[in-house]
């Protein structure tokens, strides 16, 4: 009946508005026919010549009761059968959907493609194709509202959310913030550009990003942080599950529920690793709450899904940082090999060995030092320069009884005779 909604560019623009029209055209007849009705009789049985009416006796009447009954209930059933219908449709994000990771932040959107692609205030989408936004705030709650599309969903600090949607038509339509977030609310707008898939891949992977992909980013952080150590990228299970087609998949978990490996997902296992622990495998990863920023969370995120079985899995050799070699000398042995343990060995020792006593995945480098340790066996063993080194190079050959065999045999590599001596160096100060 009435049409004063913006142009319908995505794919179920025209559900959406056919949800929309039918309630707002049964209301507005709802509403004629009752305010009608009533101004009607108000008029038609006016007091009239000074001379007041008796109101009859009116008892109920069983029909008119079911009637008013049963009609609007059938109409509201009918109303939320397809308005749930509609949104369910909006909800599902089709396999080859192209994601793309949106910031809001105070009063700015910014945009980051599969690519590491940047763009703010400016969201460019390929006509035709699925559109998956996965959104984060930087500070305080947003609101991503795109009319032409249909769709609209909030953004919230510290978890993601998302929307899709498939344009239609190519062309320039507004994106809003629709939740008030402060003074610059009302400006924190941006355009979503719709162009041609051809000129979108053009565009997209028209660039020089620094320090790679986020998929790329990813992958370093894979092994800069350790992860490594536990979790395999070719299906093998070491201490964690592997990372192998762990996208999207429906994890089983130790309470016996299942839980979908999706961002919110991903990302609580890395703040918060015993949330939601998978089944079969010991509560031992250490939490990175703090360690990860949430664009380095992104990236890894990205990462993850390249890990899908497409790509022969390829041996990540660890990054080794590089010291110039004058400033290295000057320091002494102790705080060369506090550098070590602390950051330059990769994946870091302080990941899994705390330096205050407390138990990690494996032992507390504290009080280490000639210290007498039970080994797996029944046998013991003396923390003496020997053992450690060997600890070192060989974790696997004395497990510490009580910790599991988790230790990558990755530093053989990265330390030389006299780096091992400085670490010893530095265990000898942490009593
Ligand atoms: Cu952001 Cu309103």
């Amino acid at each position: 009946m009435f049409n004063f909604l913006p142009e319908q560019a995505s794919e179920y623009a025209p559900d959406v508005d056919w949800v929309h029209h039918l309630i707002t055209d049964l209301s507005v007849f709802f509403t004629v026919a009752i305010v009608g009705t009533m101004i009607y009789y108000a008029i038609r049985y006016r007091r009239r010549g000074g001379v007041d009416h008796e109101t009859p006796q009116i008892t109920g009447s069983h029909t008119l009761e079911i009637i008013w009954t049963v009609v609007p209930t059938i109409v509201s059933i009918f109303l939320a059968y397809y308005g749930i219908e509609v949104y369910r449709k909006m909800r599902e994000i089709p396999k080859d959907a192209v994601t793309i990771n949106v910031w809001g932040r105070k009063w700015k959107w910014d945009f980051e493609y599969e690519t590491g692609k940047k763009t703010t205030s400016e969201l460019i989408v390929p006509v035709n194709k699925s559109v998956k936004l996965v959104m984060q705030s930087r500070d305080v709650l947003h609101s991503l509202f795109i009319p032409a599309m249909r769709t609209k969903k909030d953004v919230i600090p510290g978890q993601y959310t998302y929307q899709v949607f498939k344009p239609v038509k190519t062309g320039d339509y507004p994106v809003f913030c629709t939740e008030y977030c402060g003074t610059e609310h009302w400006n924190m707008l941006a355009n979503l550009r719709v162009v041609s898939e051809a000129e979108y891949d053009r565009w997209v992977h028209d660039l020089t990003v620094e320090g790679g992909t986020p998929a790329e980013r990813g992958k370093i952080l894979y092994t800069e942080k350790g992860c490594n150590a536990c979790h395999s990228l070719d299906g093998s299970a070491v201490i964690g599950p592997s990372f192998l087609k762990l996208w999207g998949k429906q994890e089983e978990l130790a309470d016996g529920s299942k839980a979908l490996v999706d961002e919110n997902y991903i990302k609580e296992s890395i703040l918060n690793p015993n949330a939601k622990l998978v089944k079969g495998y010991p509560a031992a990863m250490p939490a990175f709450d703090g360690q990860l920023s949430d664009d380095e969370i992104n990236a890894f995120i990205a990462f993850i899904k390249t890990v899908d079985g497409s790509q022969p899995v390829v041996k990540i050799a660890a990054p080794v940082k590089k010291d110039d070699p004058a400033e290295w000398a000057k320091l002494s042995p102790v705080q060369r090999g506090e550098k070590w343990i602390k950051e330059k060995a990769a994946p870091a020792c302080v990941t899994c060995h705390s330096l205050d006593g407390s138990k990690l995945v494996g032992p507390s480098f504290k009080g280490l030092y000639n210290r007498e340790a039970a080994l797996e066996g029944g046998t013991k063993a003396v923390a003496n320069d020997e053992y450690i080194k060997n600890s070192i190079l060989n974790p696997m050959a004395q497990i510490s009884q009580g910790y599991p065999p988790s230790m990558p045999p990755a530093y053989q590599t990265q330390l030389k005779d006299e780096d091992i001596k400085d670490i010893i160096e530095y265990f000898k100060t942490l009593k």
